[in-house]
């Protein structure tokens, strides 16, 4: 794998243009939103499900929420009961309004847009290549142990340096995509064209030109695999047959293949990124906290799982009604939009005790960082397993880790559908 290190260490200066939180929030035409969480409690002191999109509600001027449609009634979804009901009721809070959001336009169909047996056709033969065991062997001593090596070797040396730029980023959206087989010298173009894709402001010539380019990129691997199978996941997509609705048995075709891969990558990347820079800022920012961690230091899961709960990177979700449905005393229309917001959910304190504090001592009970019922995240045992091994990496190898105090401190920002650090500036040794 020496070429896959190359170009995972190699200096690129698109990497500060794709991984850049508050840029990624103001191109996508939302404002950039500090801190939501004292607003959404008040919010939820008023009700579980309330009428009005959750931007409107929150009173952010000039919102632009990329889950927001104008003329569509919209209902949000505050409490835990609410919003995992809207996760695991998908026959009646469908998953078909990512049509209506141009996300299938984009990049095509989806598990992510499919209900019922139609995505359990998809999601069946690809589930075992992302479980806690494949996690933990082969995507593990395949990919992760190296890649968190390889950076926090280069990283060690240095003295200091920006974590969310040289580690959290860097480790996902390679160890994602080398999983599916792409050459290591066009992850990062690879990565530009499928942002280009759900780019707000390209033009749809721009968005005809990432679409071929991820097209080549995967073309060249799925040829190759087809004839030369390896052990890549696009080698088992081929080797995973569908069974269609009438029962005939069949392989994957060329289109199925790039629409999963590129959205097994975009939600791979840029997810991990955050989330992982959100568990390392809420450390840095209790240093309780991580007193405790670095005296009990096989707690990296709980840390994780903790800091979702907190603050989850994607703090809500749409769905459509499928019919006139009654959630926790609200009538929901039939074609309404609903914004189920996990970010509320997972400090509800009908659930959780002092919600709003961060803590790794906490019984360990299931949030919704990863979402919940049938579309659940594929991916949440492999990005578990990156955020723990990298985890134990920087704790363990850059001792004394604190922040930088000649840099601006950093902050959690983004908006409701994804945050994270604006950068993690921090001095070691
Ligand atoms: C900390 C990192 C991550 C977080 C917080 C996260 C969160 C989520 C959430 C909340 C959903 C549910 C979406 C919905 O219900 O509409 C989801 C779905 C999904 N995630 Fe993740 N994710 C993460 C990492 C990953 C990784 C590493 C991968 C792939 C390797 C991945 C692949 C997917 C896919 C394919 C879906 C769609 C599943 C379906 O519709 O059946 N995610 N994720």
């Amino acid at each position: 794998m020496s070429n896959y290190v190359d170009a995972l260490l190699r200096e690129d200066s698109r990497l500060a243009q794709i991984f850049n939180v508050e840029a990624d929030t103001l191109e996508s035409g939302s404002a950039l939103i500090e801190d939501p969480f004292p607003g959404l409690a008040r919010l939820r002191e008023k009700g579980s499900v309330q009428k009005g999109a959750l931007g409107d509600l929150l009173g952010y001027p000039g919102y632009h929420f990329q889950h927001h449609m104008a003329g569509y009634p919209t209902y949000s979804t505050l409490s835990f009961k609410a919003t995992n009901q809207g996760l695991i009721r998908n026959d009646l809070f469908s998953s078909r309004i990512y049509y209506k959001l141009g996300v299938v336009d984009g990049f095509g169909e989806t598990i992510l847009n499919k209900g019922g047996a139609d995505h359990l056709r998809y999601r069946g033969p690809i589930q075992p290549m992302f479980s806690p065991q494949a996690a933990e062997s082969w995507w593990n001593d395949t990919i992760i142990a190296e890649t968190v090596e390889a950076l926090i070797r280069d990283i060690e040396t240095k003295g200091g340096c920006d974590l969310s730029l040289d580690l959290c980023a860097r480790m996902p959206v390679h160890v994602v995509s080398a999983g599916f087989g792409i050459d290591p010298e066009e992850i990062i173009s690879f990565r530009i064209a499928i942002t280009g894709l759900l780019s707000h402001n390209a033009t749809p010539q721009q968005r005809g030109q990432s679409m071929a380019d991820a097209r080549s990129i995967l073309l060249k691997v799925i040829t190759d695999r087809r004839s030369r199978p390896r052990e890549d996941i696009i080698s088992k997509m081929i080797a995973a047959p569908i069974k269609d609705g009438d029962g005939t048995i069949r392989s994957w075709t060329d289109d199925e293949i790039i629409s999963h891969c590129i959205l097994i990558v975009l939600a791979g990347g840029g997810t991990t990124w955050r989330q992982l820079g959100i568990t390392i800022y809420a450390l840095l920012n209790h240093p309780e906290q991580l007193a405790l961690f670095m005296a009990n230091r096989d707690m990296a899961g709980d840390v994780i799982l903790e800091a979702a709960r907190w603050h989850p990177t994607d703090l809500v979700f749409p769905r459509i009604v499928e019919q006139d449905t009654e959630l926790e005393g609200v009538m929901l229309p039939k074609g309404a939009m609903l914004h189920l917001c996990l970010g509320s959910a997972n400090r509800d304190p009908a659930r959780w005790e002092n919600p709003d504090r961060f803590d790794i001592t906490r019984p360990v009970q299931r949030s919704l960082a990863f979402g919940g019922g049938p579309h659940s995240c594929l991916g949440q045992h492999v990005s578990r397993q990156e955020m723990v091994v990298a985890l134990n990496a920087i704790f363990d190898r850059l001792p004394n880790l604190r922040w930088d105090p000649e840099q601006p401190p950093a902050r959690l920002i983004g908006d409701l559908f994804a945050r994270g650090p604006s950068a993690l500036p921090v001095l070691f040794g």
